[in-house]
């Protein structure tokens, strides 16, 4: 006879993989890639911040077919009104939603640059495979391979086939131009494409075993002649508007659905 707390061969424990994906979060870091979401999915602030007093992060929440949707932006920076991109804030806001609202999944969206040498094109939306650091930098054995950070994204082969989105490895970094070291690492990582959150995300997720997908539209061609501010700038708002049509779709399929069927 089982003793009291031992597992029982006909005790069935329900693993997260098996049970319908209810809350999720999804992370943001532009205010422009947002806003559409949140009107969208008819998502609303929060009134009662779960966030520490006085951070600039932003919580808007609401109820989506059977799915508790979290949008969290990480808000202005307090002291030069821009959003704060980057992978400080980025990890931030993905530690404290975890801990605050315990989600199912993480969804980090946004745009990217990306390269041509690799098939992308301006407009393409990718899920990303992997993700991983290419202004980490540290020549010592073993350092070397934290700096990259490369983690692996959940698997969504169900989710990408039926989507019809693209595939490819993401490289992060906090920059949005690229130095030839950058170029090096990036090349390296085998990346696609490159952005300025998701390895942040990535490491947080992992950290705190919360499965992550990364949905990542392309405003900027990194390989190309434009220059990257001025492209980025350029196709900012009609590109969004294609992540932010990626992102339902994805919310939608996920909707009903385990981990397991992805
Ligand atoms: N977001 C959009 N374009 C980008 C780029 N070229 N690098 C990093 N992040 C980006």
């Amino acid at each position: 006879m089982a003793r009291h707390g031992d597992r029982s061969e006909d005790a069935v424990v329900s693993q997260p993989q098996d049970r319908p994906i209810s809350t999720i979060v999804i992370i943001i870091a532009m205010q422009t890639e947002a806003l559409p979401l949140v009107n969208k999915l008819q998502l609303t602030e929060d009134l009662e911040p779960v966030f520490p007093k006085g951070v600039p992060w932003v919580r808007y929440h609401g109820a989506y077919k059977d799915l508790n949707i979290n949008l969290i932006w990480p808000g202005k920076d307090l002291a030069l009104g821009v959003d704060s991109v980057g992978t400080v804030s980025a990890s931030l806001v993905t530690y404290a939603s975890i801990e605050a609202l315990k989600p199912d999944l993480i969804i980090n969206a946004g745009t990217a640059g990306a390269f041509k040498a690799k098939g992308a094109a301006v407009g393409d939306v990718f899920v990303a495979s992997d993700c991983a650091f290419h202004d980490r930098r540290i020549p010592i054995p073993v350092f070397d391979m934290y700096g990259v950070g490369l983690r692996q994204a959940s698997s969504t082969p169900n989710l990408v086939n039926e989507l019809n989105l693209k595939v490819g490895k993401l490289s992060t970094g906090d920059s949005l131009d690229m130095s030839p070291q950058d170029e090096a690492s990036i090349i390296a990582n085998d990346a696609t494409i490159k952005d300025m959150e998701g390895a942040a995300v990535a490491y947080v997720a992992d950290l705190l075993k919360v499965p992550a997908i990364f949905v990542k539209a392309v405003t900027d061609i990194v390989d190309g002649e434009k220059p990257t501010a001025e492209e980025f700038l350029q196709n900012l708002a009609t590109v969004t508007a294609a992540l932010d049509q990626a992102v339902t779709q994805v919310i939608d399929f996920i909707n009903g659905k385990c981990l397991s069927e992805l």
